[in-house]
């Protein structure tokens, strides 16, 4: 699916969300407090345009995504972007690689997010951060109400005239509603040996930043 949208991913993002994902990118930014010297695995990165940004704070950052399209895409744009193909339920790094690890809008994506869960845990240094970028649920019930109807009406129907698989958005709106709320991925993430775990809306709850720190308890 994402292959077949690869080529105008990074605009059609950007009109979805009336511009609103740049600030979006910028708050993950912001929590990860990333310092030069730091590893950092960008997972499910896609065309690269969320390691792109993490990558202003010097940092090391490594993008890493399943489809060769998103890939291909993100290459051609973003040629000094570090982007490896890989599986996020099968990630091609040793136990405690990275001081930190971050997902945007790529867990809702992997068929299994406990696992997923787990294998950033594996990977992450004991001590070390995750942040994850998602759309949740907005927390003000005539507010839900109004970006449900967005999601389910306008934005498949927005997405036909811009997208090059306008079926794609269909999707993205309905695994938005299926996706647990807030406190339900704070349980997963708990489950999956991180700790410290705590959450920021963003846009009212549209999106939720999780954080978490990788357990020095064994898995
Ligand atoms: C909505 S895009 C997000 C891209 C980017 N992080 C961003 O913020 O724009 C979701 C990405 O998840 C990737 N993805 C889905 N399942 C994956 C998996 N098992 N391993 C790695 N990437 C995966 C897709 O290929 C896609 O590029």
């Amino acid at each position: 699916m994402f292959d077949g949208v690869a080529e105008r991913y990074d605009r059609t993002n950007t009109i979805l969300s009336f511009g609103l994902d740049r600030s979006w990118r910028h708050a993950t930014h912001t929590a990860l407090a990333l310092k030069p010297g730091d590893v950092v695995l960008d997972l499910a990165a896609g065309t690269g345009v969320s390691t792109e940004e993490l990558a202003t704070s010097g940092a090391t950052v490594i993008g890493v995504d399943i489809s060769q399209g998103m890939l291909r895409a993100g290459k051609r744009v973003r040629p000094d972007v570090t982007l490896l193909a890989g599986d996020a339920l099968a990630l091609p790094f040793a136990d405690a690689t990275f001081d930190a690890v971050t997902i945007s809008f790529g867990l809702r994506n992997v068929h299994d997010t406990a696992a997923a869960l787990a294998e950033m845990a594996r990977v992450t240094k004991p001590g070390g951060r995750v942040v994850i970028c998602e759309f949740s649920h907005p927390t003000n019930g005539a507010f839900r109400h109004a970006y449900l109807a967005y999601l389910m009406a306008a934005l498949p129907s927005v997405a036909r005239r811009v997208a090059t698989n306008p079926d794609a958005y269909v999707y993205l709106a309905e695994s938005i509603r299926a996706w647990p709320d807030q406190a339900g991925l704070a349980a997963k993430m708990i489950t999956a040996n991180w700790t410290n775990v705590a959450w920021r809306n963003l846009t009212g709850g549209i999106v939720a930043l999780h954080r978490g720190e990788r357990s020095h308890a064994p898995r």
